[in-house]
């Protein structure tokens, strides 16, 4: 009979020595790591974990937007157990964002070979196409496409930030599979990922129970003024897209201050033509990264922001035009599988706290279609999306034995090995 008392036997050293030869793979000079979505770094580091995949004898499926997916079978068939997140990265980011949450559900199933358990239902491991939205958008896109969220054909015509297109760099790196979207349905879905905050850390508290994930609105503005000599020119004649884009800067954080609490608000990226000491910039281009846990607060945002861009094209004598690149609800979790997250760490013996992500997850998408959770440790220093990311080994096997508790439990062990 299914017995889902024990914790399984898993191997954090194993865990964190198959990190570190993935972050070899698109190692920066100076620490960190760069493997944005689809580029030839992204293909080797993919190459290397299906790699791991095969060695461990799991059946690995790969769909049409690139979602690679490896299943342990059950005793039984129908859905899977879903382990998953991602492997790209941003382009100076650490080994542990996404990495962490593929490299340990492949840990979890090895522990379950080692161990001799069979489960009832399949486990699968997935790793999610383009989840960091940096090269392409929006983010999440693999998982999206996967819940039916975006049509694969516009998926697959999303152009980068470098002109090409995803479904032909899709192909370069040979990750264009033919394996039925959405093939794999999930009974549940776990993410295990480092925070990427500094709350866990400064509060001494060693796995956080997350509750959501807060909404996100991304907007690209172009601004089109006219270039012009940086001497010659006297400033009230002059059409400044840099400095039209260097105010709407300034007033996102104004708008993120003055609504106060958990509002967030970044320009990440701002590109000007022609980027000359002696123009005046005929053009630029900028991104606005807005989020806020509750989707009332981040339309207010929104309405505030394009006031905002409005105002300042006009006083500057600029036109503009606004381009949508993401815009998620804030999404809440199966309460029931949270509350199997808290438990679960508690009877490991570990510290919890609920929380709320800051950072957008795959886990996010999956919540469309079955109950999913996550479960976080500590970040150093709150750091990620740096390439100084970090997170302790005594942290990181602490969130891989809630996983591979909690994976077990739901899946369900068959078998009692001697
Ligand atoms: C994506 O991972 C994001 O939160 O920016
Ligand atoms: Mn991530
Ligand atoms: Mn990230």
């Amino acid at each position: 009979m299914t017995d889902h008392s024990a914790a399984l036997p898993v191997n954090g050293d194993r865990l964190i020595g198959r990190l570190k030869a993935l972050g070899q793979i698109g190692a920066l000079p100076e620490g960190g790591v760069c493997r944005l979505a689809l580029t030839p770094e992204d293909g080797a580091g993919r190459d290397l974990v299906v790699g791991w995949m095969k060695e461990q004898g799991l059946a690995v499926a790969i769909d049409p937007i690139g979602n690679i997916f490896a299943t342990r079978k059950g005793t039984q068939d129908g859905p899977s157990v879903m382990i998953g997140s991602h492997v790209d990265t941003v382009a100076t980011g650490g080994i542990y964002d996404g990495n962490l949450g593929v490299l340990a559900g492949l840990e979890v199933l090895k522990a379950l070979d080692d161990a001799g358990i069979a489960t009832v239902r399949p486990v699968t491991v997935a790793a999610f196409t383009n989840e960091e939205g940096a090269r392409f958008q929006p983010d999440m896109l693999g998982s999206l496409v996967h819940v039916g969220g975006l049509p694969l054909q516009e998926a697959l015509d999303t152009i980068s930030i470098d002109g090409t297109r995803l479904g032909d760099d899709l192909a370069d790196i040979g990750y264009d599979g033919d394996a039925p979207l959405g093939g794999i349905q999930a009974a549940a879905y776990l993410e295990y990922h480092i925070e990427q905050g500094p709350v866990l850390e400064a509060e001494g508290v060693e796995i956080g129970v997350v509750e959501g994930v807060q909404g996100i609105s991304w907007t690209e503005i172009t601004l089109s003024g006219r270039a012009s000599h940086a001497g010659a020119t006297p400033m009230r004649l002059r059409r400044d897209a840099g400095l039209a884009a260097a105010r709407i800067s300034h007033g996102v954080a104004d708008i993120a201050r003055s609504i106060g609490g958990d509002m967030v608000g970044t320009v990440g990226s701002l590109r000007l033509r022609p980027n000359l000491v002696n123009v005046v910039a005929e053009m630029a281009q900028l991104t606005v990264d807005l989020r806020h846990p509750q989707e009332k607060v981040l339309a207010e945002a929104e309405a505030r922001l394009a006031a905002l861009v409005a105002r300042v094209a006009e006083e500057e004598h600029v036109s503009f035009t606004r381009r949508r690149l993401a815009r998620f609800e804030p999404v809440t979790f199966d309460r029931d599988l949270v509350s199997r997250v808290e438990r679960t760490a508690k009877s490991l013996g570990l510290t919890t706290r609920r929380m709320f992500s800051g950072a957008g997850h795959d886990a996010q998408m999956l919540a469309r279609v079955c109950p999913a959770a996550m479960v976080f440790v500590p970040s150093i220093a709150g750091l990620s999306h740096n390439i100084a990311e970090y997170t302790a080994p005594d942290d990181i096997a602490n969130g891989l034995a809630v996983l591979g508790t909690l994976a077990l439990e739901l899946a369900g062990r068959a078998n009692t090995p001697a």
